[in-house]
């Protein structure tokens, strides 16, 4: 959460920075500011609430310069308001920051009592303090910067400009993310990828306990405590245009309308339809290593937890291995029982969810092994797992996560093929099938998507006045339901709740009436009949139901006040198709309600906080 970009060379900084800014305000977006080298000193402009402010801001009070560093902000510690807007300035230093300082409490009071003058409640505000301490010592900027680290915990990304070397940016990370960009005479920095796309494609990935000083002419690296670090750039193969909205109305629909996209590139080169089995070299684990994991352990937050959950049900089913998922943040020190022959397999979009790292890193220490699955390359969860396996959607700008969350599923299921045809536990002909399934599934998203669209946005106009919502499934729906009740809710501000459709009657039954839609998911699987039981317990109780069926299913769809229709595929691969729809009632309620759909109130698309 926050975004903080630096750029630093020959051209103005200031439409750079806002640009960069742009591209990071999903990351936050309650405050903004920049702080540019000007000749006679660093200026600062800050403005509250949305990016646009400080454009305007900027256009009344234009900064000229080409060195300076920006940040986009979404409150930790101090609310909303200029005064606690990054960039924080103490004597000749400005400071940007991601993450969060955890003793700041105690030297806030050390500052205080050495005569320091504190005007925000941030935690960040301490840091340009404590490096001014430093320069005022007497030390150069880097040596300050050091020091000042030195007495910080928590989780940080900091880009810092300083009047005594205006050419020069020095940025360090522990935790928070921290990319570099390097081109002909400029030197970029920023929390993310995007970013810095329309500027360069050679990137740097920091490491935790990384500082840089970057110039016009490049960067140098080196340990906090001073060692030098040697890193070549990488080239990153994302283009602008994919971080570009391409004539959709919001990132959320263009991504949703992506996901066919998605879902090739990640299956592409991996499926191997002759040996119906899955080409997994890239993640480095053996054969061996398939027929030695005892049990699966899948931990992830939020939309990537409800991808976790389908990945359960298809390791038990199809490998029939013993797997679990967990909360990221409820798997942190509750002593959860983990070891050697425990695989855990981490699972984020962005790879830097602070919790999913941080639950990873201690299963990891306890002796399990930790596969990353990631959309972000070089992102935090996959740098320290011991094997990575990426997911290929692309940037993901809409704070709802959707096409990742299809690229997840598809992570995860060809990994479970690859895992039961190690351990024997599936057939070839039942692999065949399977394999053959998911090649066919984009072209059947694609297919139904407009259409499927324009049925939505209609049908909403009837449910968008809805209070409360249920999302019902079993089996493989089940974690569907609960991502539909997930996207509604940060979106559309609608209360949701996603169920396991035989669970309904052990209590939220008593919330329906006719007031209440019910969505269910009643795709042809084994669960069929029952789950059309549920849906007519539903019906008994005068709630309006919205059927998400199989093509052709006319005697659920007699059932529904409304109805969509999915492809038949084989069960296993039902949640590729039945979540679309979801997405889709998600979008097409919140747009109709007029709310922010890529930007949803108070949330951030990287939680890099605990
Ligand atoms: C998705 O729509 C949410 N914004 C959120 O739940 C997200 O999935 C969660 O924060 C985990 O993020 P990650 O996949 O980047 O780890």
């Amino acid at each position: 959460m926050c975004g903080i970009v630096g750029y630093v060379g020959n051209e103005e900084a200031a439409p750079i920075l806002l640009d960069g800014l742009r591209r990071l305000e999903y990351r936050g977006y309650d405050s903004a500011g920049v702080a540019i080298q000007e000749a006679s000193g660093i200026e600062v402009v800050r403005a509250v609430g949305k990016l646009r402010n400080l454009e305007k801001a900027l256009f009344d009070r234009p900064l000229q310069g080409s060195v300076g560093i920006g940040h986009t902000r979404w409150a930790t510690h101090g609310r909303p308001s200029e005064v606690n807007a990054h960039p924080h300035v103490a004597g000749p230093i400005a400071v940007v920051h991601n993450g969060i300082i955890e003793n700041h409490l105690r030297l806030r009071a050390e500052l205080e009592k050495g005569g320091f003058t504190i005007t925000s409640d941030t935690d960040t505000e301490i840091v340009s303090h404590l490096i001014h301490r430093e320069t005022r010592a007497g030390h150069d900027m880097l040596t300050s910067i050091r020091r000042a680290l030195a007495q910080v915990e928590g989780a940080y990304a900091i880009a810092v400009v300083s009047e005594a070397e205006p050419r020069r940016i020095v940025v360090a990370k522990s935790s928070s993310p921290l990319v570099l960009g390097v081109s002909r005479n400029a030197t970029y920095c920023a929390s993310d990828i995007p970013a810095l796309l329309p500027y360069t494609n050679e990137m740097v990935f920091m490491e935790d306990g990384e500082i840089a000083v970057l110039d016009p002419d490049g960067f140098s690296l080196s340990t906090l405590a001073g060692e030098p670090v040697n890193r070549r750039s990488r080239k990153i193969s994302w283009s602008p245009v994919m971080a570009e909205k391409a004539g959709y109305k919001h990132f959320m629909l263009k991504e949703i309308f992506e996901q066919p996209r998605a879902l090739e590139d990640t299956m592409r080169g991996r499926l191997d339809r002759e040996r119906a089995d899955v080409e997994t070299a890239e993640i480095g684990l053996s054969d061996e290593d398939a027929k030695a994991i005892r049990r699966v352990i899948l931990l992830a937050c939020g939309t990537s937890h409800h991808a976790t959950i389908a990945g359960r049900y298809w390791i038990e089913e199809l490998a029939k291995l013993p797997a679990i998922t967990e909360l990221a943040s409820e798997f942190r020190g509750r002593d959860a029982v983990i070891g050697e022959g425990d695989l855990v397999i981490a699972v984020s979009q962005s790879g830097e969810t602070i919790d999913t790292l941080m639950a990873a890193k201690e299963a990891k220490a306890r002796g399990a092994k930790v596969l990353a699955i990631a959309n972000v390359n070089g992102s935090a969860i996959p740098r320290m797992a011991d094997a990575s396996f990426y997911t290929h959607a692309g940037p993901e700008i809409g704070v709802a996560s959707t096409k990742c969350f299809m690229t997840q599923l598809a992570n995860l299921l060809m990994f479970s093929i690859w895992l039961s045809r190690r351990r024997g536990t599936l057939s070839e002909g039942e692999a065949r099938e399977i394999v053959e399934g998911l090649v066919r599934i984009p072209h059947q998203i694609e297919e139904r998507l407009e259409a499927m669209h324009e049925k939505i946005s209609d049908m909403v106009r009837e449910f968008s006045n809805a209070r409360d919502v249920l999302f019902l499934g079993r089996g493989l729906s089940f974690p569907m339901a609960l991502e539909g009740a997930l996207k509604l809710k940060e979106i559309s501000y609608v209360h949701a709740e996603g169920y396991a459709a035989g669970e309904m009657k052990h209590g939220p039954i008593a919330l329906l009436d006719a007031e209440v839609p019910v969505i269910v998911l009643a795709p042809q699987d084994r669960h069929h009949e029952r789950v059309c039981s549920n849906l007519q317990e539903a019906r008994a109780r005068e709630a309006k139901i919205i059927g998400v069926t199989t093509a052709g299913d006319a005697q659920t769809q007699s059932l529904c006040d409304a109805f969509v229709e999915v492809a038949p595929v084989h069960e296993v691969l039902s949640p590729f198709l039945t979540v679309v729809p979801l997405q889709l009632y998600a979008y097409c309620v919140a747009d109709h309600k007029g709310t922010d759909v890529d930007q949803p109130r108070n949330l951030a698309k990287t939680v890099t906080v605990e």
